[in-house]
């Protein structure tokens, strides 16, 4: 086993905040009260500065670490089909489409939900069921996201939540590691 430290701690800590506020809005707030838009805002607002942090923060955090690359989301397809052991340090080529997606999404629920508390957009059916149909997709996202992540730790041998939580990545000596 060789130790790579890849997430940083604001990543790890914005990873968790977003699940705690993504879930507490789904599941437990009340969707006509203040605080389901103080909870969805808080989503945004950390979103906001993650998007900052993958401009200056360091190399794993970075999007120019993980832009989107077909080419690289195929050999990653191919790792799989094959059985070939090669463990990304960084986010994997379709974790990184999947991140991509979650992140839009959820910015979208947000500006959805701002905009059925405006004058305009009030009462306005197509808005209102635009919001419920993200946080459907959302939902069905995350389903695939925390299904991916655990078929990837068994595949490679790598523990990814548990690098989630303590930013250290800690991979088999027989892996192949991608920089
Ligand atoms: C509301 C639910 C969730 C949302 C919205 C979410 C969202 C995200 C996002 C945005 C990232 C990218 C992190 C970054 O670079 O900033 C990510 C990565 C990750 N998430 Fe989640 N996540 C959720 C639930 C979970 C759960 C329950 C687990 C644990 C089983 C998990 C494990 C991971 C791991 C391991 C990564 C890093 C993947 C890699 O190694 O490339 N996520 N998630
Ligand atoms: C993480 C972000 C958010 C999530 C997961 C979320 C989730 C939800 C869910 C599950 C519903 C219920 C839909 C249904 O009735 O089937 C809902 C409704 C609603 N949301 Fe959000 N929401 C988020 C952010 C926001 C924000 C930022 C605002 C406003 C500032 C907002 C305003 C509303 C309103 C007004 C409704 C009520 C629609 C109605 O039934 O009349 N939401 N949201």
């Amino acid at each position: 086993m060789t130790r790579h430290p890849v997430w940083d701690p604001f990543i790890r800590l914005f990873h968790w905040s977003l699940v705690g506020l993504f879930a507490a809005n789904a599941l437990f707030t009340d969707d006509e009260s203040t605080l389901h838009e103080w909870v969805g805002y808080a989503a945004v607002a950390l979103i906001a500065a993650r998007l900052i942090w993958g401009l200056i923060g360091p190399r794993h955090a970075r999007f120019a670490d993980f832009l989107p690359s077909p080419r690289a989301a195929l050999q990653q397809l191919q790792d799989i089909a094959t059985g070939r052991h090669r463990v990304h340090l960084g986010h994997t080529p379709l974790g990184a489409l999947m991140i991509l997606n979650l992140l839009a999404t959820i910015l979208l629920i947000g500006a959805t939900g701002y905009m059925m508390t405006t004058n305009a957009f009030w009462g306005v059916g197509w808005v209102e069921e635009t919001h419920e149909v993200l946080v459907s997709w959302a939902e069905i996202s995350i389903v695939a996201h925390i299904a991916a992540v655990i078929w990837e730790s068994i595949r490679t041998g790598v523990n990814l939540p548990r690098a989630m939580v303590s930013g250290v990545k800690s991979v088999p000596d027989d892996a192949t590691i991608v920089e």
